[in-house]
């Protein structure tokens, strides 16, 4: 007998990797940031006012222009050469063309690492709260997540190794160590050696995803990346340039980026040639510097912006550490507020944020907010919080 069950429940026909994203309730709920009118500090988008829209227009005339044909053609899997070229300064002088791999933004290099290292069950090292697109990945190839309490040094490398010393075995440990996304935290430099002492002693791999390196504010320029054996490392040019041209780079051992390769190609082919070539020119263009430490100097001012309106609206019912760079504040409020139901008052009074609740991995963290400080505008800052303080008050 011919079965008709899929008629009443067709999404019986998916996957189990697709069904363990699941549906998120807060997800639902931020769909409202959309409305107009809405003042928002909860999208994790850059400023678009910020974009360099009349340099980037004129590079995609001259791409398409000089190269005609070639720039719009099939190209190969680990990037164009231009391209692996200029995105190799991203990783700092000890990194060459050919050990890097161009992304589809680094997003995709975090699922093309979760293909090639994971396999169902397998455990992975994330800190907790984490960011929400490396969980939904992680989750929907299976692995086993072994949350990591972090703070503003970052992992806490120490209660890593206890685990580790009872017999935690993970594949890999995921790691944002540059003004993390949601906390804002850098690691410091003793708990990073620390954590690749640990890499080389237990034999996982690191995955190190730092988007904001480039977004610091009040505190120097990160230093590059020890070279360490089991480090594969993640750039983007989405902070910097813009997300939509989704042009990230991966560098790492040789085996791994080999396995990477394969895995890109039955994925997308290749990263978009016209992208990479327009990201290549613009990383090396004049006006580049410029442009990232005018960045800096936007986003710093916002961030000191949000600091004063916060200290301003809710003096001393709220706690956060002022973020050293990247686009998050992360604040935990005190007095009990559930900031799932904060939300929920908010949104109905004009203003969103992410609870803390969506980052979770195992930690309680249902006082805590994530309020992105970038694409809002000064006004909008200050009234979002005052929003925010009638919410928690109402
Ligand atoms: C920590 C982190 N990794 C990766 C990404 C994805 O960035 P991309 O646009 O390069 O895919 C984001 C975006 O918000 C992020 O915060």
């Amino acid at each position: 007998m011919r079965s008709t069950t899929w008629r009443n429940d067709p999404e019986s026909r998916l996957s189990q990797r697709s069904l363990s994203g699941g549906s998120s309730a807060i997800r639902d709920l931020l769909e409202q940031a959309q409305r107009p009118g809405m003042i928002s500090l909860a999208g994790g988008l850059p400023n678009a006012d910020l974009f360099p829209l009349a340099e980037l227009s004129a590079i995609a005339q001259i791409v398409i222009g000089d190269c005609g044909g070639d720039s719009l053609q099939y190209s190969p899997t680990s990037g164009v050469a231009e391209a692996r070229e200029a995105l190799s300064s991203l990783f700092g002088g000890a990194v060459t063309a050919d050990q890097v791999v161009v992304t589809t933004g680094s997003q995709q290099g975090i699922d093309l690492l979760a293909r090639t290292l994971i396999d169902r069950g397998d455990p992975v090292v994330v800190s907790d709260p984490e960011y929400l697109g490396t969980l939904q990945v992680l989750r929907s190839h299976g692995a086993s997540l072994s949350a990591i309490p972090s703070d503003q040094d970052g992992l806490d490398t120490d209660r890593l190794e206890a685990r580790l010393t009872d017999g935690l075995r993970p594949k890999a440990c995921y790691l944002v160590p540059h003004f993390h996304n949601p906390t804002g935290a850098v690691i410091s430099a003793e708990r990073r050696r620390h954590l690749d002492d640990l890499s080389t002693t237990y034999g996982f791999v690191i995955i190190e995803d730092d988007p904001y390196r480039d977004l610091f504010y009040d505190t120097d320029r990160p230093p590059p990346t020890d070279p360490h054996p089991l480090t594969v490392s993640l750039r983007s040019t989405s902070k910097v340039l813009a997300p939509g041209l989704r042009v990230g780079a991966m560098s790492g051992p040789a085996w791994l980026l080999n396995a990477v390769t394969v895995a890109k190609q039955s994925t997308d082919l290749h990263t978009s040639g016209v992208s990479q070539l327009i990201a290549a020119e613009a990383l090396r263009a004049d006006w580049y510097p410029a442009h990232v430490a005018h960045l800096r100097h936007c986003y710093g001012a916002k961030r000191d912006l949000l600091v004063n309106a916060l200290e301003h609206n809710f003096s001393d019912q709220i706690e956060f550490a002022t973020p050293a760079g990247g686009m998050f504040l992360w604040a935990r409020f005190l007095a009990g507020t559930n900031t799932d139901s904060l939300l929920v008052n908010a949104l109905e009074m004009g203003t969103c944020f992410v609870p803390g609740s969506a980052f979770a991995v195992d930690r309680d963290l249902a006082d805590h907010a994530r309020l992105s400080f970038v694409t809002a505008s000064a006004t909008e800052l200050e009234a979002a919080c005052s929003i925010l303080a009638a919410a928690a008050a109402s």
